[in-house]
């Protein structure tokens, strides 16, 4: 399961494979920021909190974008965290404004 805690309210979501954390959360609804959807505005940041072993590993925008620091507190980018394997994770949006 994938626990999505928006800005406004949270959501449990079944989790898919192959999907970022920002689809899966538009797709249920959960309100999220963004806006490029390509890593570069950082709006779909997130602290994954649960579950970064079903993730992806960070990609080259991830490391352009967030300070080293973020990526070893569990930031990701909501857009370019994707699920690779079912399990328990949770992701909150948490935007820097
Ligand atoms: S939506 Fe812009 S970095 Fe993810």
């Amino acid at each position: 399961m994938l626990l999505l805690k928006g800005k406004s309210a949270e959501k449990q979501v079944e989790e898919v494979t192959g999907l970022s954390i920002l689809d899966l959360a538009l797709k249920h609804e959960v309100e999220w920021g963004f806006s490029c959807t390509r890593g570069t505005c950082a709006r779909c940041r997130c602290l994954i909190t649960e579950g970064m072993e079903f993730l992806n590993e960070p990609t080259d925008a991830e490391w352009d974008r967030l300070d080293e620091e973020e990526l070893k507190e569990g930031f990701r980018l909501g857009c370019q965290a994707v699920v690779k394997k079912n399990g328990n994770i949770t992701a909150e949006n948490k935007t820097y404004f």
